[in-house]
């Protein structure tokens, strides 16, 4: 195994040890590519979707948040291009009976053309399948995948179907009687609930162009590939935000809001050169202009965020299926328009795994007989699921009383854990493992002189501060606003 696998592997299993990530129903052997977040994922998790509500929203003020429907009427997925367009090129191998979406398994070959140094051969194979994905021609990407010889990795054999589309969209029943219910569809955007309310907020907020609407909810897809734990699921989260300007000044926006992004993700510290745009070249038939953020996984550099240029596809056949006017009236050009949109979409869950990933290290520390490797999360602090601990050296001398009174006051604003099992060392460890970035330990030098030692979760330093002192400590260092201030 590489030590890059290695490395996800570790992740993975660390997520489910520490109560980040269980499998969706694992007494049941688990529901595939499906995915519960425990008691510090679920924390991780609602850090980060406030740190981006708080970005676009507040930091915004031409930036309002809302909270759509899951369900929504079937006409809206007809007008969204969803029902005839939102599908995948799949492969069976008919001996496996694995199915493969054939786009990525021609992308794969391009890249074991590329390590084995056939420059040419890679590129005119991508120039092959751009070309048959540009004509949506099924019959060409199965050609590609047989005269490439590319095998079934599960049977090792050449035995493909034809290629075909499925679509993604999950759908279910509307109504208590069978016969008289409608087929709704479960989102698999949160993008259309912002588009269908666009006239609702932009007159009832007395909104003036260009304008955003934000929103965060779960998003269905029927993946047929699911793949690489959290990063491909059929149940996830999205954090979207739709930005409405006068038609001509989107690229500008496209522009802006491109690096506005990329701050947002390197104010939390990783290194810039985790992160590359990626910009399309195949461009969605609605789409003006599109560039992905790129993160590097473990596994490769793959796409956290999409940064679309959207036109305006979505209101005028909005404005089209539904009949009604979905235009802006803009004061200062004395004219009515569609307006066209930027929309900035980044995965929740994706963010989650790309946190996990570069925050998850192996340190040896200590010397000669007390040598130990640690495994810290060096989760941003703001982000971390718990803020603090609070340790009572030994549970006796009134030194637990001690410790819940602090922690009664520190809770107010921050979550913190008391513990007092097992050594001090020990419960360090516990800490440094779900990222608590501040330990707490109270002794018997606390009941004299109301001071305690603070223990830093990156350095492993401690020093000794007075107990009044501690909320302003750790607020300064976890408050959302010590990223905004940077
Ligand atoms: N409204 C635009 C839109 O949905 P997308 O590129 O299909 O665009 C946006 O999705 C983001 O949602 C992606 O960058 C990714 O982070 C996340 N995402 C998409 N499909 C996902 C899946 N099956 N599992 C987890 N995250 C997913």
């Amino acid at each position: 195994m590489s030590q890059i696998e290695d490395l996800f592997k570790k992740v993975t299993s660390h997520a489910k040890e520490y109560g980040f990530i269980f499998q969706s129903s694992e007494i049941y052997d688990g529901l595939s590519a499906v995915y519960d977040y425990g008691q510090n994922g679920v924390e991780l998790k609602n850090n980060i979707r406030e740190y981006w509500w708080k970005s676009m929203v507040q930091l915004h003020e031409n930036i309002v948040g809302i909270d759509a429907a899951i369900f929504m009427h079937p006409q809206v997925w007809k007008a969204s291009g969803h029902v005839d367009g939102f599908s995948d090129p799949m492969i069976d191998n008919k001996d496996s009976k694995k199915r493969y979406r054939a786009d990525q398994l021609l992308e794969e070959q391009i890249e074991k053309y590329e390590k084995k140094g056939k420059t040419d051969k890679a590129k005119a194979l991508s120039d092959a399948m751009n070309a048959a994905l540009n004509d949506n021609n099924l019959v060409a990407m199965h050609d590609l995948i047989v005269e490439h010889e590319i095998v079934c990795p599960i049977s090792g054999t050449r035995n493909w179907t034809d290629v075909r589309q499925f679509n993604l969209m999950f759908s279910t029943q509307m109504g208590s009687v069978a016969e008289d219910s409608d087929a709704v569809y479960l989102r698999p955007e949160t993008a259309q609930g912002i588009f269908v309310n666009f006239l609702n907020v932009q007159k009832t907020g007395r909104m003036k162009i260009p304008f955003g609407i934000a929103q965060t909810g779960k998003a269905f897809r029927n993946e047929i590939i699911a793949r690489q734990f959290i990063m491909r699921m059929r149940e996830f989260e999205q954090m979207e935000m739709q930005f409405f300007v006068r038609p001509g000044t989107e690229m500008e926006w496209f522009e802006h809001w491109k690096q506005t992004r990329l701050n947002w993700h390197l104010a939390l510290g990783t290194a810039n050169t985790k992160y590359r745009f990626h910009d399309h070249e195949k461009l969605a038939h609605y789409a003006n202009a599109a560039t992905d953020i790129e993160f590097e996984f473990p596994f490769g550099f793959r796409e956290v965020e999409g940064i679309h240029s959207r036109t305006d596809f979505d209101l005028r056949n909005h404005q089209e299926f539904s009949g009604k006017k979905l235009q802006y009236f803009d004061p200062e050009t004395n004219s009515n328009y569609i307006p066209y949109v930027v929309e900035t979409s980044i995965g929740l869950d994706r963010m989650f795994l790309l946190l996990m990933c570069s925050a998850y290290k192996e340190e040896e520390v200590g010397e000669g007989d007390r040598k130990e490797t640690r495994v810290v999360l060096a989760l941003p602090p703001q982000l971390a699921p718990v803020k603090v601990a609070i340790f009572p050296l030994t549970k006796k001398d009134g030194l637990p009383e001690k410790a819940r009174e602090i922690m009664d006051v520190l809770k107010l604003s921050f979550r913190c854990h008391y513990e007092e099992k097992d050594a001090i060392g020990k419960r360090y460890r516990r800490h440094d493992a779900i990222g608590t970035p501040f330990c707490i330990t109270v002794d018997h030098e606390s009941l004299e002189n109301n001071t305690v030692t603070l223990r830093y979760r990156d350095s492993m330093q401690q020093e000794r501060v007075a107990i009044a002192d501690l909320e302003k400590i750790i607020g300064e260092q976890t408050s959302l606003r010590s990223i905004f201030a940077r």
